[in-house]
C-alpha cells in the first residue's frame, strides 16, 4: 500500500512513519530527510536549499518532485510519503507519477494537532544523527542521557530550523500552501483524519484502524 502522512510541522509524521516502516515493511520517503541529506553532502542543490529550509520556507516544487521521481523509479513494495506532497502542484505530480508506475494511493492520513502543541513538540525535539531516531525532551527522552536508545550513538542534535522564528514561517507555509491538500484529498475520497494530540501509540492505533483491510 501507499499512504501519505499529511500534517503541520511537528504533527508526528516522522515518528509514525518510522513505526509503519517497522510494522508493515513500507518504505518511508521523507522529502525533509532527503533535502537534509543533500545539504550535508555539499552538492550545488544542497547549498541552494539550505538557506530556504533554515528560514522555514518551502523549497521549489521542481526540486522535491525530482527527488520523489528518483525514489519511485527504484521501485518498492509500498511507500509512506512523509512531508510530501506539500503543494497542489506536488499533489498533481504525485498522482501522475503513481499512474505512470501503475501504483495506487490508498489513504491520506491527516494528523490533526493544534498550534500550541506544535510549538512544544518542535522546541523539545532532538534527533539521532546516526540512525535518525526522533526524541523529545519531555514526551520521549532517551533512557540514558545523551545516548540513542536505538543505535547507541552519542550524535544527538537539534535541527537548524527548530527555532521559534523558523517555526512561525513553517506554520504559515503550511496553512497557505499545504492545508488546501486536505480538501483536495477529501474530494478524492482518500482522507482519514486522526487525533495527532493523542499519545504516540494511540496515534499509531488510529492509523492502523484507518488502514484496516488495506
Ligand atoms: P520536514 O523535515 O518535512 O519537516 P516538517 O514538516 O516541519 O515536519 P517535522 O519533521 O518538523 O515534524 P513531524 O511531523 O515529522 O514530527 P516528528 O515525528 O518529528 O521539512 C523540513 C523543511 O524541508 C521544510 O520546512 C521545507 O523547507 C523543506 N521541505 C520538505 N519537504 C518539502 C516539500 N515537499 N516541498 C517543499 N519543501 C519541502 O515529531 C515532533 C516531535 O514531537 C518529536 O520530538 C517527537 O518525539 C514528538 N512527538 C511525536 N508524536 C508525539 C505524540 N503523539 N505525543 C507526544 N509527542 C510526540
Ligand atoms: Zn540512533
Amino acid at each position: 500500500i501507499n499512504i501519505i502522512l499529511l500534517g503541520p510541522p511537528g504533527a508526528g509524521k516522522g515518528t509514525q512513519a518510522r513505526k509503519l516502516e517497522e510494522e508493515r515493511g513500507l518504505v518511508q520517503l521523507s522529502t525533509g530527510d532527503m533535502l537534509r541529506a543533500a545539504r550535508s553532502s555539499g552538492t550545488e542543490m544542497g547549498r541552494r536549499v539550505a538557506e530556504v529550509m533554515d528560514r522555514g520556507e518551502l523549497v521549489t516544487d521542481e526540486i522535491v518532485i525530482g527527488l520523489i521521481r528518483e525514489k519511485l523509479a527504484e521501485g518498492g513494495n509500498g511507500f509512506i510519503f512523509d512531508g510530501f506532497p506539500r503543494t497542489l502542484a506536488q499533489a498533481d505530480a504525485l498522482g501522475a507519477l503513481l499512474d505512470e508506475t501503475g501504483m495506487t494511493l490508498d489513504a491520506v492520513i491527516e494528523m490533526q494537532v493544534d498550534d500550541a502543541a506544535l510549538v512544544r513538540r518542535i522546541t523539545g525535539r532532538f534527533t539521532c544523527g546516526n540512525c535518525g531516531e526522533v526524541y523529545h525532551d519531555e514526551t520521549k527522552p532517551t533512557a540514558k542521557p545523551g545516548v540513542c536508545d536505538a543505535c547507541g550513538s552519542t550524535d544527538l542534535g537539534r535541527r537548524a530550523d527548530d527555532n521559534e522564528d523558523s517555526l512561525k514561517t513553517r506554520l504559515l507555509e503550511y496553512y497557505k500552501k499545504t492545508s488546501p491538500l486536505i480538501g483536495y484529498y477529501y474530494a478524492k475520497g482518500k482522507l482519514a483524519p486522526v487525533d495527532g494530540l493523542a499519545a504516540m501509540d494511540e496515534v499509531g492505533a488510529q492509523i492502523a484502524a484507518a488502514l484496516n483491510g488495506k
